[in-house]
């Protein structure tokens, strides 16, 4: 610290400058003089995307494991398994000198259409953010750093380079920021990317209430922000936001504009020197890091593989998974061939081998006779002769398994995608097979969910293998097979049409500006909200076996807020596999002052099952499971009251429930104002107190005036309604504006005096 300062101290106003911008398209600038060297970053997020040379925007990259993409990573609910990924991605930067791993990804899913959803980890906060801490963690613990990018409110591709994301306080603190808040308390990443767009009409890189207040006041980020590559437009404002370091470089210009914006005043120095030394910081810390040696490129094989089969997710099955038996399989689909193990854009790998799912399928079904067709071309065209090939194979086999993999023109950084439809020809070619063979299975390979409506009671199975890294096609195989008995479970609700989704009539917005008018209710917030049935709902998955739920417990019937409470449950394995079920803890407010979601996820465990086994699966629970954000006390809150613990198999499958009193240790200040509504002035401890005689007499003026419910006044004046309902959800001083004549004074002044006496409360 002390030698970053004299550093600092002994730095030229240019040198500082140029330390905030990169000096190419992937490193910082090296200071010969002062012994600064230079650090290096690669993309991310799933696998090391190193050119050989640093300083060439786009050339093909190193060798590298393509782990799964983030929608399969999720789908395991299995941290410890991300960082021991997080390991082996550090291992490869080492090897490929690479100081930074740009990623992981944080951003919600707000809609299905997102072409970057399989980047991204959830539609859940509570989840992205487990996944992302266990991330970095993972990386970090190697003494490499990362990247938790797209900070803040990314959620399309759309004009993403300058739309503005128009979202309210509450719903950003609850959703879209939770989980990078959670990634930075529990992991501290060396640096936050933040995004292209805007958030709510200010560049994210000029943010300075995302990246001042929030992210290094609030949460205590101790690392640098850097953009995502081109995000700023005005490098000065960006500085004062609190970016640190611009990429990519070099960038003259934008050098020369932080020199002259110092000498003329505009910029104050301590304000650069912050940057610097948050960036220093880094740079040297990278450096305690040798980069040399090797990595273990079938160690990491086996561990894309092994992440893979946990990542996958059975959707349907009417028995006939895990096959067996089978003497002839029809293998159908050009994904068999040619794995659709990764999408396109920035986190592009090049995969260190590529295990070819049919030849996987081969291996482990070595007493059937696998036959190949495939099924669907490259492109956008329409080919019956290849359904009809297809159709010929199915029927003469035991069994049709269809791999069907979104292309990427379909799917991909940098667009999104217009519908959840597979293509014409893919949906044509299920139908088809599943017709003369009722033996069929789908594998799906895609980053994000697809509609299946129109082909999904003709089949007999579906496996979603989403993008699953350069080994899943082995972990295709230990599925089918029965080699893996499946245990992933959905990060994200797959709804049954795009009209269902909850952005759909904001999405994708226009003219500048992004509407996030579904506020807090994405995912399945949503469906619970608008009781809308789903394809398969948030948290489902099946196995080759079944699960039990008993003897639910909380470690107290009333808890304190800042206690917390730890959930225990009895899982027992009733089937005849061992598996893994994934358990779910969901937290129901009976009663709150804003509206809030039905249930939110709020812990998740995993847990290992021989056949007949029963464990015991605890989850604790913090102050935050119970808080939401109030934006008018701008903090996090509880209330007193109830709340039911439900324990869950999927967002749609409560096991068990628990019912449990929270009393809060919270004292929130007085925030009524000369606005407050008469119901807000009873909520309020001080207010009650303060107009509580006032109220009474108010009622009963009222209520003889213009009638009311209660007989005793009579309805000779009745408006016919009860007058209190409205009055109620008036301002005090409207309401006490209609009784101008008898009050000693203006309302206003009245109102005034009321507000001094609750405040003098506090
Ligand atoms: C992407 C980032 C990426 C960067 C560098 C940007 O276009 O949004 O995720 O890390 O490029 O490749």
């Amino acid at each position: 610290m002390k030698n970053i300062q004299s550093l600092i101290a002994n730095m030229t106003l240019e040198e500082k400058a140029a330390l905030c911008t990169g000096a190419s398209a992937w490193t910082t600038t090296p200071i010969e003089r002062l012994g600064v060297p230079e650090m290096i970053v690669s993309d991310g997020p799933h696998g090391v995307r190193r050119v050989p040379d640093v300083h060439a925007m786009a050339m093909e990259s190193l060798p590298a494991t393509c782990f799964p993409t983030a929608s399969c990573l999720a789908s395991t609910w299995d941290v410890d398994l991300i960082h021991k990924m997080g390991i082996a991605l550090a291992e490869e930067c080492i090897t490929h000198n690479v100081d930074v791993l740009l990623g992981p990804g944080a951003n919600m899913k707000r809609s299905p259409l997102g072409g970057r959803n399989f980047e991204y980890f959830s539609e859940d906060p509570y989840l992205a953010g487990e996944m992302a801490a266990s991330f970095i963690n993972g990386v970090q613990s190697m003494g490499v750093g990362t990247s938790l990018k797209h900070y803040a409110a990314n959620n399309q591709e759309f004009q993403r380079f300058s739309i503005s994301a128009e979202v309210d306080e509450r719903t950003l603190r609850e959703i879209y920021l939770t989980a990078f808040e959670k990634a930075v308390k529990q992991a501290q990443p060396w640096t936050v990317m933040c995004s292209y767009n805007k958030v709510n009409g200010t560049f994210a890189s000029e943010h300075h209430y995302l990246l001042n207040e929030i992210l290094k006041d609030e949460w205590g980020f101790e690392g640098l922000v850097v953009s995502d590559w081109g995000a700023v437009r005005d490098r000065v404002a960006a500085l004062k936001g609190g970016l640190d370091w611009e990429m990519p470089g070099p960038q003259e210009r934008r050098v020369k504009a932080v020199v002259e914006a110092v000498r003329s005043g505009e910029l104050d120095e301590a304000i650069l020197d912050e940057s610097v030394r948050r960036i220093l910081n880094i740079v040297f810390k990278a450096k305690e890091t040798p980069k040399t040696g090797t990595f273990d490129i079938d160690a990491h094989h086996e561990l894309a593989h092994h992440i893979a089969s946990e990542g996958m997710v059975l959707l349907k099955n009417n028995g006939l998974l895990p096959l067996k038996g089978q003497h002839h399989i029809a293998v159908i689909g050009r994904a068999a061939e040619n794995a659709h193990f990764q999408g396109g854009g920035s986190s592009h790998i090049h995969p260190t081998k590529v295990a070819v799912p049919f030849k996987e399928l081969q291996t482990q079904a070595s007493n059937s006779e696998l036959t190949y067709a495939e099924g669907y071309p490259t492109d956008r065209s329409f080919r019956q002769d290849m359904i009809d090939q297809a159709v010929s194979l199915a029927k003469s086999a035991d069994v049709a398994v269809l791999y069907i993999a979104l292309p990427t023109f379909k799917e991909s950084e940098g667009y999104d995608r217009t519908d959840l439809d597979l293509t014409e020809q893919q949906v044509a070619l299920i139908k088809a097979v599943s017709k003369v063979q009722p033996k069929t299975v789908v594998v799906l390979n895609n980053g994000a969910p697809v509609a299946m409506n129109e082909w999904i009671d003709d089949v007999a199975a579906v496996l979603e293998g989403w993008m699953m890294g350069q080994a899943g096609g082995i972990a295709i195989a230990d599925v089918l097979s029965g080699k893996v008995n499946p245990s992933g479970k959905l990060a994200e609700t797959f709804p049954l049409k795009l009209s269902d989704t909850p952005s759909h009539i904001n999405w994708p917005g226009g003219a500048g500006a992004v509407s996030y008018g579904e506020g807090l209710f994405i995912g399945y917030r949503y469906y619970d909200a608008k009781e809308m049935p789903v394809l398969f709902p948030f948290g489902h998955g099946l196995s080759y076996t079944t699960f039990a739920y008993s003897n639910a417990k909380a470690s107290a019937k009333t808890f304190k807020d800042t206690d917390g409470l730890t959930v225990t449950v009895d899982v027992t394995n009733t089937g005849e596999f061992t598996g893994k079920e994934i358990v779910q803890v969901y937290v129901h407010d009976h009663k709150s002052g804003l509206v809030r979601p039905q249930k939110e996820l709020k812990g998740f465990a995993k847990v290992e099952l021989k056949p007949g086994e029963t464990k015991s699966v605890s989850v604790k629970l913090d102050f935050r499971a119970f808080a939401y954000y109030h934006p008018e006390y701008k903090q996090w809150i509880t209330e007193d009251g109830d709340f039911d613990i439900l324990i869950a198999a999927s967002a749609a499958d409560i096991r068990q429930t628990l019912t449990v009193t929270l009393q809060s240790t919270l004292s929130l200040p007085c925030i009524l104002d000369k606005e407050s509504t008469v119901r807000e002035w009873l909520a309020d401890p001080r207010g009650k107190a303060v107009i509580g005689a006032l109220y009474t007499e108010i009622e009963t003026q009222s209520r003889k005036l213009f009638g009311g419910a209660d007989e005793r006044y009579g309805n000779e004046n009745a408006m016919g309604m009860d007058i209190m309902d409205m009055m109620n959800d008036m301002p005090l001083v409207s309401v006490l504006m209609f009784q101008q004549g008898a009050l000693p004074m203006p309302a206003e002044e009245m109102v005034a005096g009321l507000l001094m006496q609750a405040h003098k409360m506090e």
